[in-house]
C-alpha cells in the first residue's frame, strides 16, 4: 500500500488536538494517490457530498449532471415533484445519459437508445427481445441517497448514511438569520483547478492571511486578529468559524460596505461580522450581509478539482434595475480577491509536492484548520482500523 501503514496514520495524531500544540498534516495526504484512494473509502464514499441549490431542478422534468471522484451523478425533479440522484452511468456499455443540465420527459442514452424515466428506471430498451434472461424491470441507473439542507442538494453514495441535518443543528442554528434556503441564486460559474480539494478548503477557511495576502483596502475590513473559531463537537458534521469586521455591515467592493439589499433579518452581531460554514468535504458558505458565496468543491484526483461557485442574495434583491452593476461592483473586487487565492493554492499544491515541504505549526488565527483536521482524523483513523481488522 505505498504511504499507508500503521506508522503513518499513528503520526497523524499530531494534526489532531488544540491549535497550539498540533501540527500540519504530512504533505503525502495532497500529492499522493494511494492516500487519495483512501481517503475515496474514509470520506467520499460515506459522507453527504454537496453537489448543488434545489433551484437548479426547480420543475418537474428538470435535470443537472456533475460529478465526484470521478462519478458521474445525474439530479432530477420527477413528474412527481420528487428529487431523485442517480449514476448518469447507463446500465448497458457505460456511456453517459446525460450532459449538462435542462429539462426532459426522461433520458435516451445516445449510444443505443436504451430511455430512463425521470426516477432512473429502465422504462425500453430496443432490439433486446432475444436476449435471454433479460428482465427491463430489473435495470435502473443505481441511485444516490439524497438530502436537502439549506437549499444545498446532498448525495451520498452509500444508501445507509445516517441524516446529514441532525448533525449540522449548530450551524444551521447559526447561519439561520440568512434564510438562505429561500434565497434566490445566480448560476453557479465551474472550474477545474489543478489541485488538492482540501488545499481550497483550508484557504476559504485561514483566518491567518486575510491580512497579509489580501492586505489593501479591498479586505482590510475583515483583519485577521478578529477571527475567532467557536468549537464544534466530534460528532458534529460542520464548523463554523467568524471573522469580525472593522464596520458593520462590510462587502467586497471599493466602499467596504453593503451595496445590494442585506438579509433581512440579520442581527447586529451577524452584521458585524462575516460567517463562515463548512461542510466538509464540499461545502464552504463566505457569508456578508448582503451577499453569500457559496463554494461547492468536488474532489476529482488527488491534486485536481472542481468547483461550482455560487452566489446567493436576500429575497429581492434582482428586482433593482442597478442589481447588476451592483453586483459588478463587488464581483469586481471578489475577483482580485480570488485571484490572490487561486495563485496561492496553485503554488502551494507544487510546494507540498517538494522533497522540502514539511509539517508545520499553526498560528492561533488558523483555528479552523485544526477543525477540518478533527474532522479528517477522526475518519481517516476509523477507515484504517476498519481496513486493517
Ligand atoms: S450504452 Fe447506453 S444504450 Fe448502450
Ligand atoms: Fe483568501
Amino acid at each position: 500500500m505505498g504511504l499507508l501503514s500503521d506508522a503513518f496514520f499513528a503520526d497523524l495524531a499530531s494534526s489532531d488536538g488544540d491549535i497550539s500544540t498540533s501540527q500540519t498534516l504530512p504533505p503525502a495526504c495532497y500529492t499522493d494517490h494511494d492516500f487519495y484512494r483512501f481517503e475515496q473509502e474514509a470520506l467520499f464514499n460515506h459522507e453527504w457530498l454537496c453537489v448543488g441549490r434545489e433551484d437548479q431542478v426547480k420543475n418537474p422534468g428538470d435535470y443537472f449532471t456533475t460529478q465526484i471522484i470521478g462519478e458521474p451523478i445525474l439530479i432530477t425533479r420527477t413528474r412527481d415533484r420528487a428529487l431523485k440522484a442517480m449514476s448518469a452511468v447507463c446500465q448497458h456499455r457505460a456511456m453517459l445519459v446525460a450532459e449538462g443540465a435542462g429539462n426532459t420527459r426522461g433520458f435516451v442514452c445516445p449510444y443505443h437508445h436504451w430511455v430512463y424515466a425521470l426516477d432512473g428506471t429502465l422504462v425500453n430498451a430496443p432490439a433486446m427481445e432475444r436476449t435471454c434472461d433479460f428482465d427491463k424491470g430489473e435495470v435502473r441507473l443505481p441511485p444516490l441517497a439524497l438530502e436537502v439542507w439549506q437549499g444545498f442538494i446532498f448525495v451520498n453514495f452509500d444508501l445507509d448514511a445516517p441524516p446529514l441535518a441532525p448533525r449540522l443543528a449548530k450551524v444551521a442554528e447559526a447561519i439561520a438569520n440568512y434564510e438562505i434556503e429561500e434565497a434566490p441564486m445566480l448560476a453557479p460559474i465551474t472550474g477545474q483547478f489543478p489541485w488538492n480539494w482540501k488545499v481550497m478548503f483550508e484557504n476559504n477557511n485561514d483566518g491567518y492571511h486575510a491580512s497579509k495576502l489580501h492586505r489593501g483596502p479591498l479586505h482590510d475590513f475583515v483583519p485577521s486578529e478578529r477571527a475567532t473559531f467557536p468549537e464544534a463537537d466530534p460528532t458534529d458534521a460542520g464548523f463554523l468559524r467568524y471573522n469580525g469586521t472593522t464596520h458593520p455591515d462590510a462587502s467586497f467592493n471599493p466602499t467596504q460596505r453593503a451595496v445590494l439589499p442585506i438579509f433581512p433579518k440579520l442581527s447586529e452581531e451577524d452584521r458585524g461580522r462575516m460567517t463562515f460554514a463548512n461542510i466538509p468535504p464540499t461545502l464552504s458558505l463566505v457569508m456578508t450581509s448582503d451577499l453569500v458565496i457559496y463554494l461547492n468543491l468536488r474532489a476529482a484526483g488527488p491534486e485536481t478539482m472542481e468547483q461550482d461557485t455560487g452566489i446567493l442574495v436576500a429575497p429581492g434583491a434582482m428586482e433593482d434595475p442597478a442589481f447588476e452593476h451592483r453586483l459588478e461592483m463587488i464581483m469586481t473586487s471578489a475577483k482580485k480577491i480570488i485571484a490572490q487565492d487561486m495563485h496561492v493554492d496553485e503554488l502551494v499544491q507544487k510546494g507540498l509536492r517538494s522533497r522540502y515541504a514539511v509539517r508545520s505549526r499553526y498560528s492561533w488565527q488558523e483555528g479552523a484548520q485544526g477543525q477540518l483536521n478533527r474532522w479528517l482524523i477522526r475518519r481517516y483513523l476509523a477507515t484504517w482500523e476498519r481496513m486493517r481488522a
